[in-house]
């Protein structure tokens, strides 16, 4: 039989060694935790740092880039809708020299998400993941795209996020990611 005395000196050495397994847990966890954290962080920063640099770019940045390639006006370089009228009445030239009139909407604001497929985004050409979409009708697409749509693994924001995108130049944009897979 094990006495009061007893049984208090191998209870107490016992809260002690749990007392000191839970430090050294706890240290443990401050140190791996710690380099997981900074690896997050600068990954968050950099995705973060890359979609307020395409947010803020110039808006007649787009223009002007299509513009030279189209060989347009220049006077149509602050006019978002005219340029993409103006790439439309001319698609068959534009075809050939500047490939889709959707690509330039695409690479600029559209990429982020779909070249990678984050959280679900369709990557382009992926006819796997776009073929059930497309049986939906353009017109569904267009209005995902343009009003917003929630997926079974993600969302995809109004416009991508961009607002200052007319419909246009989204449909456009649908456009170029639909002939891919067709
Ligand atoms: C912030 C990330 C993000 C950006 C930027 C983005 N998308 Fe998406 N998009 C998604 C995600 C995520 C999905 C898929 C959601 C799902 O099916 O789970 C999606 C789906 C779509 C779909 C399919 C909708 C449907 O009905 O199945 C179209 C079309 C589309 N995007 C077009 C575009 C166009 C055009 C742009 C650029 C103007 C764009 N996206 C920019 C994240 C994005």
């Amino acid at each position: 039989m094990m006495t009061d005395s007893q049984f208090v000196k191998s209870f107490s050495i016992m809260i002690i060694a749990l007392i000191v397994l839970a430090l050294i847990l706890i240290a443990l966890g401050v140190v791996i935790g710690g380099s997981i954290d900074d690896k997050l962080r600068a990954q968050t920063e950099e995705y973060t740092q890359r979609i307020i640099a395409q947010r803020t770019q110039p808006v007649g940045d787009l223009n002007v880039g299509e513009i030279a390639d189209e060989g347009t006006t220049v006077a149509m370089a602050n006019s978002t809708n005219a340029q993409v009228q103006a790439t439309s009445s001319q698609s068959g030239e534009s075809e050939t020299s500047t490939g889709h009139p959707g690509q330039a909407v695409y690479s600029k604001y559209c990429y982020v998400c779909h070249d990678v497929g984050l959280t679900g985004a369709p990557k382009p050409g992926d006819a796997q993941n776009w073929g059930p979409r497309i049986e939906k009708g353009i017109a569904v697409l267009y209005d995902g795209a343009i009003n917003g749509f929630q997926g079974q693994r993600g969302i995809m924001p109004p416009k991508g996020g961009v607002s200052m995108l007319s419909d246009e130049e989204v449909q456009a944009a649908v456009d170029y990611l639909v002939e891919l897979v067709q």
